[in-house]
């Protein structure tokens, strides 16, 4: 909280304060009520009636109580921003000791397996490293990749041995780290509606699809070969360096039919990994990439 706000809240608590202390000394001090009389108020429910009499001494006592309350809880414990009151307490300031407390419980563990390799955690020993990955898997990768790592559209597979960028732990690591951004121009603009489903033919036929248009994958063919082969490569096998993925196998990000294809290559697509180096310590990092690893190597 700004030092603004924080100084609105206190005056405004202080004001509150001062006007209930000024209200109970000003009705006491008045002559009216300086005694009890018989005196009523008037007003009369079911036969009962009220005195017009002063407060009693233990009720005004116990208001004089709440009041010094009210301005020791203001002065020692406000945790407003800038004022922090005289303990010093905030409620911000309680969740940066949590945090640390919690640093120094694991931070020796983490430190632990910060020391082993990607493949040393795939030893069955260190099999506590690499279910904290999987914890800290299904809290920051689930949503996206799925609860097992079996993916959904759009988002990649990581149980299998189909890689976009490639399925070594320096890999993994770099996609986790820094993030991925597949880029798969549109071609719609460029190849016009028949140059689409041509391509789209010859692309079916690199995944062993029979019953495709063989004539339109013979046309396809050679605008693959112009216009995609630089990042599929001209056996249509895909390239790690540009995430560009795999073409003649059955494993598809954006699904396989026909219509699914020409849809991709005519609108292109744009997959995005988000990077975590901001968001997790490197540490951390490490234990995932193991349990992501561990995945393709059953
Ligand atoms: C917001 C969704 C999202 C989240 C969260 C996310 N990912 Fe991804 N991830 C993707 C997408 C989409 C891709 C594919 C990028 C592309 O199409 O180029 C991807 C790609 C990857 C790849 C590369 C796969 C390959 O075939 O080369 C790895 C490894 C990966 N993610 C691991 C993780 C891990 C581990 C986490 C958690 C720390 C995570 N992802 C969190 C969406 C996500
Ligand atoms: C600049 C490099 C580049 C070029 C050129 C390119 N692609 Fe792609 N392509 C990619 C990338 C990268 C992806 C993955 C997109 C993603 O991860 O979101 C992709 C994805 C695809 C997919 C989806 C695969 C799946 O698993 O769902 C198909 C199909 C495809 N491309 C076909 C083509 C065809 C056909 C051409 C030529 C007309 C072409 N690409 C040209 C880079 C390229």
């Amino acid at each position: 909280m700004s030092a603004f706000w924080s100084a609105w809240v206190s005056v405004i608590a202080l004001a509150v304060i001062l006007g209930c202390t000024w209200l109970l000394f000003a009705t006491r001090k008045s002559e009216k009520y300086k005694e009890s009389t018989e005196e009523k108020v008037g007003h009369e429910f079911d036969g009962i009636e009220e005195y017009d009499n002063p407060l009693p001494k233990w009720w005004f006592q116990m208001f004089l109580a709440t009041v010094v309350f009210g301005l020791g809880y203001l002065v020692l414990y406000p945790g407003l921003g800038n004022f922090q009151g005289l303990l010093g307490w905030s409620s911000h300031g309680q969740w940066e000791e949590e945090m640390q407390h919690a640093e120094e419980v694991y931070q020796p563990v983490f430190a632990k397996y910060a020391a082993l390799s990607i493949e040393e955690l795939q030893d069955p020993a260190n099999e506590t490293g690499l279910r904290m990955g999987q914890r800290m898997f299904a809290n920051n990768c689930s949503v996206c990749h799925g609860s097992a790592g079996t993916g959904a559209y759009g988002f990649p597979n990581l149980t299998d041995s189909d890689w976009l960028y490639g399925g070594d732990p320096a890999t993994i690591k770099e996609s986790i780290t820094n993030g991925r951004q597949g880029a798969m121009p549109a071609w719609g603009a460029v190849l016009g509606e028949d140059g689409v489903r041509d391509v789209t033919a010859y692309v079916l036929t690199l995944s062993g699809a029979d019953n495709v248009d063989s004539q339109a994958a013979e046309r396809g063919q050679s605008q693959f070969q112009a216009l995609c082969a630089a990042c599929h490569g001209a056996d249509g096998k895909g390239m790690h360096a540009l995430g560009a993925p795999n073409l003649t196998d059955s494993t598809w990000l954006y699904g396989g039919s026909f219509e699914q294809i020409a849809h991709t290559i005519r609108n292109g697509r744009n997959g995005v990994m988000p990077a975590h180096q901001n968001l997790l310590s490197e540490d951390k990092i490490h234990l995932i990439t193991a349990y992501v690893y561990s995945l393709s190597q059953k």
